[in-house]
């Protein structure tokens, strides 16, 4: 349960990011793909994370710091053609830093959008995590906006994906929407199982 949640600091890098120890959850994904609507769905504030129509909207690493415990933590999204190439190879570089860098970090949620078949940037991000090792799970997006028959089409479609590059098994799989709330509580209780775990 969110009992509270409130804005901490917004950072262009991450030796700015807090020095506390809160351990952390990252969400990444396209821009536009719902990254900051799923935190403010999580948090029931639509005013928390700024979210918006227009991809490239987040530019910088959000903090949100929970029930006085714990972090969430809205990232700038990847792959949005229309910013300019030096702007996404700041955010791109921001972004590597974040993971390279951030030891409060335990685990990070890739948003993806339901709607849409697999895409090179999102699983060439998920391999990247997987090399790394970091733990990661998947929230599919934007469920509202298919049908049911189409939303497990897409999920199967993209676990066998994912089996074909080579994951042995698929990481914890959510489907979510920001819209009608579908997915919270199940990724609230994913974040209190691991944070019951440290
Ligand atoms: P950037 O910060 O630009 O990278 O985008 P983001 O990933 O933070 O996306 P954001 O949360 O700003 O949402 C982008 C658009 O998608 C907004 O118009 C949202 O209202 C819409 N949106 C987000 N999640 C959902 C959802 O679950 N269902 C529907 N129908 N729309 C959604
Ligand atoms: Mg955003």
């Amino acid at each position: 349960m969110i009992h509270s949640a409130r804005f901490l600091v917004s950072n262009s890098t991450v030796d700015q990011c807090p020095k506390s120890s809160f351990p952390e959850y990252a969400f990444i994904g396209r821009s536009n793909v719902g990254k900051s609507s799923i935190i403010n769905a999580l948090t029931n504030n639509k005013k928390l994370a700024k979210t918006s129509g227009t991809p490239g909207k987040t530019k910088l690493i959000n903090h949100f710091l929970i029930n006085e415990a714990w972090c969430l933590v809205d990232l700038p999204g990847y792959g949005y053609a229309k910013t300019s190439k030096q702007e996404r190879n700041e955010l791109k570089k921001l972004v590597n830093d974040y993971f390279a860098k951030r030891k409060q970090l335990v685990n990070t949620f890739v948003l993806i959008d339901s709607r849409h078949q697999p895409q090179d940037i999102d699983v060439d991000f998920i391999n990247t995590l997987g090399a790394q090792q970091h733990p990661f799970s998947i929230v599919f997006t934007k469920v509202d906006k298919l049908s049911n028959a189409q939303r497990q089409n897409n999920i199967s479609v993209y676990k066998s994906h994912l089996i074909e590059q080579g994951w042995e098994s698929v990481p914890p799989l959510f489907e979510s929407s920001a819209k009608t709330g579908e997915g919270k509580k199940e990724i609230l209780s994913y974040i209190e199982s691991v944070n019951s775990n440290l």
